[in-house]
C-alpha cells in the first residue's frame, strides 16, 4: 500500500475536495455525533465534519503516515478532532461510532468484505455509514489503463508479480458484500462524473500523487515517463487531454444487529 504524499495531496486534491464537500453537506447531522472518517487523507474533509458536530467528535484514520502528519499540522481552532494511522481492514477502537464516513478511499482496499466487516464492528447498533468511492463500469478506468501500461515491454520487468492495488466493485454486488458484514444498504447511487484538470500537465501531477503503489516499483528517474505513458493511453479512453472520467458509487448503510466485534 502506498504511503500517500500528504503535502502534495493538498495541492492536487481539488477534485476529491469538491466531491467530498458536496457529500458532507448532504449528510444530516444533529451536532453531537461521534464520527469516524476512514481513509481521511490530509484531514480536509474530516475538519468539515468536525465543524458540523460541535458537541460530538471526529476521528480520522489513514494508513499513510505522511497523510496523518499533514492532517495533524493543519492550523485551526477545532478541539473535537483527532487523527491516527490506521487501516480499515485491521482497525479496532475502544468505543463505537454513530456515523462512519469514507470518501474515495475504499477502492484502494482489495478486500472489500474485510473493510465492511470492520466498518460494521466499529458502529453502534443502528449506526450509519456513508461511503463514496470509484466503482466499476464498461469504460476502462485510469487505474485499468495504468495496469495495462505495466505490461508494456518497457515496464514489464519492474512490474513482474505486481498485484492490482485497487478494486472497482460492481455496484450490484454492494448489497451482498454489505449483508455479509451485517450492514444494510439504505440507499445507493452511481454517478458518471468528469473533472477537467485544465491541462495534460495538471492531470499528470494528480496521477503522480495518486499512483504511489505503481511508482514505488520504479527508480525516481523513470516515474515521469511511466506517468506520461498512462496519461497518453488514457487520452484515447476519454478523448482529450486533461479530462478525467469516473463512476462514483455513493451508499448509505446502517448496522443491522449485533455483529462480531473486531473479526
Ligand atoms: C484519494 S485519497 C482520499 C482522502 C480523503 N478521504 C479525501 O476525500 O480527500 C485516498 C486515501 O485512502 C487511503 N487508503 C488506502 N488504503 C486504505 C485502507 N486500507 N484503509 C484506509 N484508508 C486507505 C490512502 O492512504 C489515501 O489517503
Amino acid at each position: 500500500m502506498a504511503n500517500w504524499d500528504g503535502a502534495g495531496y493538498a495541492h492536487i486534491s481539488g477534485l476529491q475536495r469538491t466531491m467530498a464537500t458536496d457529500a458532507v453537506e448532504s449528510v444530516s447531522l444533529a451536532g453531537a455525533e461521534h464520527v469516524l472518517d476512514v481513509g481521511c487523507g490530509d484531514g480536509y474533509v474530516t475538519r468539515l465534519i468536525a465543524a458540523r458536530v460541535p458537541a460530538g467528535s471526529v476521528l480520522g484514520i489513514d494508513p499513510s503516515p505522511r497523510m496523518i502528519e499533514a492532517a495533524r499540522t493543519a492550523d485551526d481552532q477545532l478541539t473535537n478532532i483527532d487523527f491516527g494511522v490506521g487501516d480499515v481492514t485491521t482497525m479496532t477502537f475502544p468505543r463505537d461510532f454513530d456515523l462512519i464516513v469514507s470518501f474515495n478511499a475504499l477502492h484502494w482496499v482489495p478486500d472489500q468484505q474485510a473493510a465492511y466487516r470492520h466498518i460494521a464492528a466499529a458502529l453502534e447498533p443502528g449506526g450509519r455509514a456513508l461511503v463514496q468511492y470509484v466503482c466499476g463500469g464498461p469504460r476502462p478506468s485510469i487505474e485499468d489503463v495504468a495496469m495495462a501500461v505495466t505490461g508494456d515491454a518497457r515496464w514489464s520487468t519492474a512490474f513482474a508479480g505486481f498485484a492490482r492495488p485497487f478494486v472497482h466493485i460492481d455496484p450490484d454486488a454492494l448489497s451482498s458484500i454489505a449483508a455479509s458484514a451485517d450492514l444494510e444498504v439504505i440507499a445507493h447511487s452511481v454517478t458518471d462524473r468528469e473533472w477537467d484538470f485544465g491541462s495534460r500537465e495538471a492531470f499528470a501531477r494528480w496521477c503522480t500523487v495518486g499512483f504511489g503503489d505503481w511508482t514505488a516499483r520504479l527508480p525516481s528517474a523513470d516515474i515521469p515517463a511511466f506517468i506520461d505513458d498512462v496519461v497518453d493511453r488514457y487520452e484515447a479512453v476519454v478523448g482529450r487531454p486533461g479530462l478525467f472520467r469516473f463512476l462514483q458509487l455513493r451508499a448509505q448503510l446502517s448496522r443491522r444487529t449485533a455483529v462480531l466485534k473486531h473479526s
